[in-house]
């Protein structure tokens, strides 16, 4: 393998080194080939994928139905911008608004872009609908978010590792704390609120998942205030966490799997990384025509957003969802997941706790947040064959692919175990 590619992994590691920008940290693995809940580095080694590339790979690597999709979509037509009608997109907007249960959906690529529409969405709403003075919107966010790496994006962070010598930041952003209803009462007095801005659990902040009834709850106070409730499911939707959305209930789901938790159905529902499957860079802002229709033309553009190519990807990524019935499998494994690794803080002081949702769960390891505890168990994590990688200091996210079977999964969880169980500070 190594020499048909012509590249070690430490030679691959050095290029990266020398010619990209250094805006990652990665574990030294260097990665050649998918399949499944498998990847296989270029010297041939094989490992468990326990991070699906930040839960965009739901469906497993190189999925044979969305790899077809691709590969007839790109034999046909692959781009045409959006200035003509191309006979791909009409077709994925029917299918995405019907599967998600809303009345229209903007395309776009990325997660950061797709929360950056959500928000000028908010803005015009709340500006030509809710009767905001011109340029006083506020968004209400929460500390510790991640939604994205732009200017605006980064304006609603408090993470000084993304803001420090960024600025000036974008003005008309509320930071509140997350989880907590009294601090989204208080800053929802302010008129000139259009939306609030959640993630359903944050993820990248380490796997926090609220209170049970808190997204419920804070939908309902929006209401209260006619104040958008915009959900940024780039990371917890698409069945990540045992149901198509964390935060939905109220819609068209093709898997009623939703029992158990409150019910909301967001103003503005915000999707990117499994729409795709991973395959490609696909992301979407889902509306009402209330909220959508204060979009018009020359408003907001993308040249790919929309590309025939794009949307052929995204109906299969999505059909693959349901026809394998990905949220059912993530809530079932996610269950016994947690119960194993229950298990094994009984059995070692080196983990803390679990946290998580369906198949959205992290561990905390029992160290202080700025040691390298966490990075060194994912490093011995990754020489026993299982590719997982810290979140914020002390915390390990665990995040597999929901095409894992019930066998892998503990064959995972025995690589844990040992790894966790040997493991020497
Ligand atoms: C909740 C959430 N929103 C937005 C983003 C940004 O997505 P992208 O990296 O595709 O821009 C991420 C990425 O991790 C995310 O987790």
């Amino acid at each position: 393998m190594a020499v048909l590619q012509g590249l070690t992994s430490q030679q691959a590691i050095e290029l990266e080194e020398k010619y990209g920008a250094q805006n990652y940290h990665p574990l030294p693995v260097v990665l050649s080939r998918g399949e499944g809940v498998y990847v296989w580095d270029v010297e041939g080694k094989k490992y468990y994928d326990f991070l699906s590339a930040y839960s965009a790979v739901n469906q497993g690597h190189c999925h044979p139905k969305i790899v077809s999709a691709l590969k007839n979509q790109a034999e046909k037509l692959t781009l045409t911008s959006r200035a003509f009608y191309n006979d791909m997109l009409g077709r994925y907007e029917k299918f995405a608004t019907e599967y998600f249960g809303f009345d229209k959906l903007l395309p776009m690529n990325t997660g950061a872009e797709a929360v950056e529409t959500a928000i000028k969405l908010a803005r015009k709403w709340g500006y030509e609908k809710k009767g905001i003075p011109s340029n006083q919107a506020k968004i209400i966010v929460c500390q510790n978010n991640f939604h994205g790496r732009t200017i605006t994006i980064i304006s609603a962070s408090n993470d000084p590792i993304a803001t420090e010598n960024f600025g000036p930041f974008t003005p008309g952003i509320v930071s509140i704390r997350y989880n907590d209803l009294n601090a989204l009462a208080e800053a929802l007095k302010d008129k000139n609120v259009a939306a609030f801005l959640v993630e359903p659990i944050q993820g990248e902040a380490g796997v926090y998942v609220p209170d049970e009834n808190y997204i419920k709850e804070a939908y309902d106070l929006c209401k209260s205030k006619n104040v958008l409730f915009m959900a940024d499911e780039v990371q917890t939707g698409i069945a990540r966490t045992g149901r198509l959305l964390a935060s939905c209930g109220n819609c068209s789901c093709p898997e009623k799997n939703c029992s158990g938790t409150p019910e909301v159905k967001p103003d503005i529902l915000i999707l990117g990384k499994a729409i795709s499957g991973g395959v490609f860079p696909v992301s979407a802002v889902l509306a009402n025509n209330d909220v959508m229709d204060v979009i018009r033309p020359g408003n907001h553009g993308s040249t790919f957003g929309g590309n025939p190519l794009a949307c052929a990807v995204a109906m299969a990524a999505l059909e693959v969802v349901r026809d394998e019935k990905l949220a059912e499998n993530a809530d079932r494994l996610g269950k016994l997941f947690r119960s194993e690794m229950k298990k094994l803080i009984e059995e070692s002081d080196l983990i803390r706790l679990v946290r998580g949702k369906g198949l959205l769960n992290a561990i905390v390891i029992n160290d202080t947040e700025d040691s390298s505890t966490a990075w060194d168990i994912c490093v011995a994590l990754k020489e026993n064959g299982l590719l997982a990688k810290p979140t914020h200091g002390n915390i390990i996210r665990f995040a597999p692919p929901l095409v894992m079977t019930e066998e892998q999964l503990l064959d995972c969880i025995s690589i844990i175990r040992k790894t966790i169980l040997e493991f020497k500070r």
